[in-house]
């Protein structure tokens, strides 16, 4: 008899990640592979982030400091936060489902947006009684009238993933505010800020400030994006103290490494490298937009550093890109596909593979 694990796994799917430069090759015989579908950042960590790493390394014997004190610190004098809001944690992943795991159980009910981050659902699924998934709307943005309408009596949390993983996709702040204005206090208000530092959009705001001011809303932000440290696992979250105190009760301890907190430390006092980022990426995001869109594509507006295309045979496309040597992420809905931006060599490679394939002017 095999162990008895709970029926209702069934449901889950695993969460896919993107497909791996190593498999690609070995599979489809090519030399170079551009990876362009796990909204990487194409550059390599800050040169001082990788001295600070490499001059921690004989630390490693040690267990890292469970009160992650200086990337708190640090953060504190960042965001202009008190540092007793800050929890940090292995990467926005950890914080997403210890969020899922301390407000889920018997008779609860999580509402957030489909397509979105999928760890949402997986979460869920696995830790609530019930998933109330409410579809984006026709402009492939959060319809928080819905999300209002959704909400039952047994919701604890709501998911908001702002801009939008994944179609790259913002929520005005004021909606935003009006909607977090009407949900019971009593609901935790997850607001997902992966891709803030991309953002450029007037409408779009943080609601970091928000997570200061009330005792329901959390907001959590990554080092895995724009700081180009997705290999470490260090993200942080922004919220009340007294819900820190709750979910640090099921955290695992010691979930940021030693080198992470080093790296994500020094990573902080560079942001002119941060922004630097920031703008090759817009020009990313422009040069994809306006090649997709030249070959009849319709692209969502991008606030992240990906684009959310659609192709008349996205499958297809998918594999020809492959078979090429190019890996994007095919999407649900079918038809769509998410591409990141890269180096300007590998987003060319892109295109000289979509002419190939056919998806032309
Ligand atoms: C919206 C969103 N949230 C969270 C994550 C997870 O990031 P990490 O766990 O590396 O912080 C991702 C990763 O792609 C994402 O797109």
């Amino acid at each position: 008899m095999p162990p008895r694990f709970r029926s209702d796994l069934e449901r889950i799917q695993p969460y896919r990640p993107g497909r791996s430069i190593a498999d690609v090759a070995a599979e489809f015989g090519v030399q170079e592979v551009a990876k362009l579908a796990s909204n990487e950042n194409p550059e390599p960590p800050f040169p001082e982030v990788q001295q600070a790493i490499a001059a921690s390394l004989g630390g490693l014997n040690r267990y890292p400091d469970n009160a992650k004190p200086d990337l708190t610190a640090a953060l504190a004098d960042h965001l202009g936060v008190g540092p007793e809001r800050i929890w940090c944690g292995g990467a926005s992943n950890e914080l997403t489902l210890i969020s899922a795991l301390s407000m889920g159980g018997p008779a609860t009910s999580a509402v957030y947006a489909w397509p979105s981050f999928e760890l949402y659902r997986i979460g869920s699924l696995a830790i609530f009684s019930d998933t109330l998934e409410v579809p984006l709307d026709d402009l492939h943005r959060h319809d928080l009238d819905a999300m209002q309408a959704a909400i039952r009596d047994d919701t604890t949390v709501v998911y908001i993933c702002n801009p939008n993983n994944p179609t790259s996709t913002v929520v005005a702040g004021d909606a935003l505010e009006r909607f977090i204005d009407a949900v019971s206090d009593d609901i935790l208000i997850v607001v997902d800020e992966a891709y803030h530092e991309y953002t450029t959009a007037e409408e779009y705001r943080s609601m970091l400030p928000l997570a200061m001011e009330r005792s329901n809303v959390l907001v959590t932000r990554t080092f895995s994006k724009i700081y180009s440290l997705a290999g470490l696992r260090v993200g942080y979250a922004v919220t009340a103290p007294q819900n820190i105190a709750q979910l640090r009760r099921i955290q695992l301890p010691f979930s940021v490494s030693n080198l992470a907190e080093v790296a994500a430390v020094e990573a902080l006092k560079h942001q002119d490298r941060v922004a630097e980022r920031h703008h090759a990426n817009r020009a990313g995001i422009a040069y994809l937009t306006s090649g997709l869109r030249h070959r009849r594509s319709e692209v969502a507006d991008s606030q992240t550093n990906f684009v959310y295309a659609s192709f008349e045979d996205a499958a297809a496309v998918n594999e020809g890109l492959l078979q090429r040597g190019v890996i994007v992420r095919p999407v649900i809905p079918d038809g769509w596909l998410r591409i990141n931006t890269g180096t300007h060599a590998e987003m060319e490679r892109f295109f000289m593979a979509l002419d190939e394939i056919g998806v032309r002017d």
